[in-house]
């Protein structure tokens, strides 16, 4: 199926009135617990498996989106405006095609309080911020599982970027990817605390849609990806449900390095680490062997997020001084959930 019938279908029961004249949507980021790597389709962004994630409250992306006149998008991110020919810019600008008025162009400033690009999700909540803009200036009046969907074609990460908290995107099995959504799931967890170390800004030399296709496509270990996947959910799940932490960061640590096992294995071999990165996995090991539970994940990029719980907050800020901590159950923006 193509995206522009997948979107008709979705919509055909919204018709889109009232239309605002400009809209305004955030959305937060999200980190991966149990990953999403791999497509069994990639024209609708279909994934081998399921996967977790916890969003990061107040760190996301904010969007604002008018019609223009004109035959051309007008993109400005942060202060910048966007050249059409940017990769970035391309790829927005194809995602509006699928919902685009005859003849008209959109103006659309995007905000961001994450660094873009450096495997911390940014597109996922900049999809996410973009489709929920969409839904109020067309008036479509889509619930959250319907714009997950959309969101989902621009980048499959961002079907988790729609609410606060643990989040389940289910792989579905339908040709048509009707089934292929996320669910936020109904447990908190107010202590957990993400730290965000930021070694890295730059542009990643690969992007994780390349590397998780590349992993797909040439390593061998990429066959036991499927298996890890159903070992890990299940457990994940049921430690946050029973707040085992041990457990908890134990699985979300293995599950993001078995991840990197399948880009290590491809060919070329995919290595996002960077020296400070292992400098920071021998630190957080360290710090366990001495009986400190901190655990850590990693996504397509070179910055480690740890994993630990708000008693060790001071402990964490003291030994990793760059390090920024998110409260994922504490935020100030509201979604429409
Ligand atoms: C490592 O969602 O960026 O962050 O669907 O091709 O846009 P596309 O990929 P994307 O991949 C995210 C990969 C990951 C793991 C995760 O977020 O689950």
């Amino acid at each position: 199926m193509k995206k522009q019938d997948f979107v008709n279908k979705i919509l055909a029961y919204h018709p889109g009135r009232p239309m605002q004249e400009i809209a305004f949507a955030y959305a937060p980021s999200n980190i991966a617990l149990c990953k999403y790597w791999g497509k069994r389709d990639e024209e609708l962004n279909l994934p081998e498996t399921s996967s977790l994630s916890v969003s990061l409250a107040d760190r996301g992306a904010t969007t604002l989106i008018k019609l223009i006149d004109s035959n051309q998008d007008e993109i400005v991110f942060g202060e910048h405006s966007l050249s059409a020919a940017s990769q970035f810019a391309k790829r927005v600008s194809h995602f509006l095609d699928l919902f685009r008025p005859k003849g008209q162009g959109f103006f659309i400033k995007t905000d961001t309080n994450i660094p873009i690009a450096a495997g911390l999700a940014s597109s996922a909540a900049g999809f996410a911020a973009l489709i929920s803009a969409l839904n109020l200036l067309f008036g479509w009046q889509l619930n959250n599982k319907e714009l997950s969907l959309l969101a989902r074609l621009g980048s499959g990460s961002a079907c988790r970027s729609l609410w606060h908290g643990f989040v389940e995107w289910h792989c579905g099995q339908a040709q048509d990817g009707l089934d292929s959504y996320a669910e936020p799931l109904n447990e908190q967890w107010p202590e957990l605390r993400v730290g965000l170390l930021i070694t890295h800004t730059q542009q990643k030399p690969i992007s994780s849609r390349e590397a998780m296709k590349l992993s797909k496509t040439t390593s061998l270990y990429y066959k036991l990806w499927p298996e890890q996947v159903a070992k890990d959910l299940p457990i994940l799940k049921q430690a946050i449900m029973t707040k085992d932490f041990k457990t908890f960061g134990e699985v979300a640590e293995s599950n993001a390095l078995a991840m990197h096992a399948t880009m290590l294995t491809a060919k070329p071999a995919v290595l996002y680490w960077q020296p400070e990165t292992l400098q920071a996995m021998y630190a957080i090991w360290q710090l366990r062997a001495e009986g400190i539970p901190v655990y850590f994940t990693e996504d397509a990029g070179p910055n480690i997020k740890l994993l630990f719980l708000a008693e060790q907050a001071d402990r964490m800020q003291a030994h990793f001084r760059s390090l920024e901590i998110v409260a994922p159950w504490h935020f100030t923006e509201k979604l429409n959930n």
